[in-house]
């Protein structure tokens, strides 16, 4: 059966401070670690042996996946010395996979929630004899991603990364962060340096005339890259609009861990996850919010599509709306942050210090 890789060696800049102390593949989405969905989906779609791709917060992988076997895989650690790019990375793992010269290998961006139909894409790539099949879909603004125009056969005819200007934007298929590469084409990339695959190995392989076959599908789809794509994401595994083997729970409102307490009037809705040993207090109300391992939310707190660190503290009354607080950060009482705000790992905010609206 085909085996992946999982790229999970980026430094996640855009969502800190949720990746200061722990990298993106690993920050609590649904009440298990993000990357668990992917690698419970990878297993679905009968995947069996990973490479997990790692290199910032590298140590924390191998103490909670193990060998796998949990989750019915066998996955192996590469650890890059420095970061060696998507491409660098995906060549640096080379020597590990089982795969002869044109099986087809799974490569996977570790950040993304999709309902990517993993077989079909495996079936796209076999029966166009492609030597890299990408998934795309379709985006309202295409700027942040790579583009991926393709010809009426699905053919690729270009990759345009971060496109700079508007004249490079010429679709709305974007990479979508799932490949299968031909065996070959992995061991043709450069060894020992940076590589970007999406910069460097695709634009050349399409200058040498290789096939690059797209699929674009509509299914659900989100790049958790920003704290306000986490938040969605974790909430849409709770409701089950993104679909994942591994939500520890039934699907519904909202997901409460066994070792959480809420209070019997606490409101929590809207795909709202209390982590362990958390806890909300009397008359709060969370609405499509994650609520991180150990923290406490103080009695009238309202808390909307926003994220509360482990070991935070959201003082009584509080407002957040569209915020991420970091592990260990206290927010006093009567404080109101609003769209955007970043508080930082381990801060205090004073009672009453931060308003939006008049107090009065
Ligand atoms: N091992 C390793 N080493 N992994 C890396 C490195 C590295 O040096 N750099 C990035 N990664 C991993 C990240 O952890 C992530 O899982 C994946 O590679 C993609 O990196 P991102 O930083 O998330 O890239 P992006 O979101 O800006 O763009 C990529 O994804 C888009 C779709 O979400 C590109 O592939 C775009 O073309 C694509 O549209
Ligand atoms: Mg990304």
């Amino acid at each position: 059966m085909t085996e992946a890789i999982l790229l999970v060696g980026g430094r996640g800049t855009r969502l800190r401070p949720l990746t200061v102390n722990t990298p993106k593949p690993m920050v609590p989405a649904a009440g298990v670690p993000f990357l668990t969905h992917q690698l419970a989906r990878a297993r679905a779609a009968g995947v069996e042996h990973i490479v997990l791709a790692t290199s910032y917060l590298a140590e924390v992988f191998e103490p909670y996946f193990g060998d796998g076997s949990a989750l019915g895989l066998h996955i192996e650690y590469v650890t890059e010395e420095e970061p060696l790019g998507t491409g660098g990375a995906i060549r640096n793992v080379a020597t590990r996979l089982h795969s002869g010269p044109d099986e087809p290998v799974l490569i996977f961006n570790g950040d993304i929630l999709t309902g990517l139909d993993i077989q079909a894409l495996v079936a796209t790539h076999e029966s166009t004899r492609a030597d890299v099949s990408l998934h795309l879909t379709r985006v309202d603004d295409p700027r942040a991603y790579g583009l991926v125009p393709t010809d009426p056969s699905g053919r690729v005819t270009a990759f345009l990364e971060k496109p700079q200007t508007p004249a490079e934007i010429v679709t709305d298929q974007i990479n979508a962060g799932a490949y299968v590469f031909r065996r070959s084409v992995i061991d043709s990339i450069p060894a020992g340096r940076p590589v970007s695959v999406e910069r460097e190995t695709f634009p050349e392989l399409l200058a040498t005339g290789a096939h690059l076959q797209g699929m674009v599908d509509s299914t659900y789809w989100l790049d958790l890259g920003t704290p306000q794509a986490f938040v969605r994401g974790s909430a849409d595994l709770v409701l089950g609009r993104a679909p994942s083997p591994a939500v520890p729970g039934r699907c519904g409102d909202r997901l409460v861990l066994p070792t959480a307490r809420v209070a019997p009037d606490a409101k929590l809705t809207g795909g709202t996850v209390v982590g362990e040993g958390a806890r909300v207090g009397e008359g709060a109300r969370v609405m499509g919010s994650t609520i991180l391992s150990g923290a406490v939310v103080e009695p009238g707190a309202v808390i909307t599509d926003s994220l509360v660190g482990a070991r935070a503290r959201i003082g009584e009354r509080t407002v957040l709306s569209g915020t991420v607080v970091g592990d260990g950060a206290v927010i006093g009482p009567d404080n109101e942050l609003r769209e955007g705000v970043r508080v930082w790992c381990e801060a205090h905010i004073p009672a009453g210090a931060l308003r939006f609206s008049s107090d009065q």
